[in-house]
């Protein structure tokens, strides 16, 4: 992607999540909002908003007016990272190259932030400044993305394969849900914003679908192969979950994360204008962080 549409994009992703946590100030349960804004305000790649934005314009759409979908799907994917880094989950403390959210807050208040992150989103969607009919189309796709079904199944589900090894067809059930999930999410809700059709939203599905396993396969690999001063998390914590890496190997693995992106490039062949997208696609496959 052309750096100076993708930097458009982050800054405008950054000022408006800042300033949905500002609305907390004056309240009495600030520090809530604090530790909401703790983790949201901490950096990190921002690629499902960037997501939202392009695949809303490569549809036609205004971005602008999908800020709040952007925002949405970035405060449910924080949600779960400050879950996920809970002591009864993988009882992480390092975190977007800060301590986690419970090592500053404590746990009741980690848990009440992700909460709020996760509610707070559909608020945003609510409020959208897009026709009803999509907002609505929105709200039900995303509540189903980070769901049962989706990103709290994968969780689930990652959860509770700890105790045995895990054959190939069990991994994919859990990356997909897990991280897969929420990247669909954010790929057809801007195709939901831009005003694309079924073809566009079957195309942004596939496209997700491929690029969502292959994000996951490198933050496994990274887990191995990255530091921490990189990443901004622990390395090397992940080497007893099931993942593609134990089952294959360093080698075979970033051959999958090719191979992936090649066939989520190749979906996304419905859409005239997807020089940037493409580009953005194939610089995952080789990052650090
Ligand atoms: C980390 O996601 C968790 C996974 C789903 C692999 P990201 O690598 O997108 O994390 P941030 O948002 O940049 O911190
Ligand atoms: C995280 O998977 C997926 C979600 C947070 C939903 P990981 O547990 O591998 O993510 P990191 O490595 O802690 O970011
Ligand atoms: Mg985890
Ligand atoms: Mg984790
Ligand atoms: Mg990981």
């Amino acid at each position: 992607m052309k750096t100076s549409l993708e930097s458009a994009y982050r800054q405008a992703v950054e000022r408006y999540l800042a300033e949905a946590c500002r609305a907390g100030e004056e309240l009495p349960q600030r520090e809530l909002y604090r530790a909401m804004a703790y983790s949201l305000n901490a950096g990190g790649k921002r690629l499902r908003p960037i997501f939202v934005l392009e695949f809303c314009r490569m549809c036609g759409g205004d971005w602008e007016k999908a800020l709040p979908l952007a925002a949405a799907i970035e405060m449910v994917h924080t949600y779960s990272l400050i879950h996920d880094d809970l002591p009864c989950m993988d009882d992480d403390d390092l975190r977007r190259g800060r301590p986690t959210n419970h090592k500053v807050f404590g746990e009741a208040m980690a848990v009440l932030a992700g909460d709020g992150l996760l509610t707070e989103a559909f608020s945003q969607i609510a409020a959208a400044p897009l026709p009803a009919e999509v907002r609505l189309q929105a709200v039900a796709l995303l509540a189903g993305c980070a769901g049962p079904r989706g990103m709290v199944g994968g969780q689930a589900l990652d959860m509770k394969s700890q105790e045995r090894a895990c054959t190939e067809e069990e991994v994919l059930a859990i990356q997909s849900r897990k991280t897969g999930a929420l990247i669909r999410a954010a790929c057809q809700m801007g195709v939901l914003a831009g005003g694309g059709g079924e073809q566009a939203l079957s195309a942004a599905g596939t496209f997700a679908e491929k690029l969502g396993l292959a994000f996951q396969i490198r933050d496994d690999l990274l887990d191995a192969i990255g530091s921490e001063q990189e990443l901004g998390k622990a390395t090397g914590v992940d080497g007893e979950k099931n993942t593609f890496l134990r089952l294959y190997g360093q080698d075979a693995c970033q051959e999958m994360v090719e191979k992936l992106t090649r066939e989520a490039v190749a979906a996304l062949e419905p859409f005239p204008d997807r020089a940037e997208m493409t580009a953005l696609a194939q610089k995952l496959t080789t990052r650090r962080n």
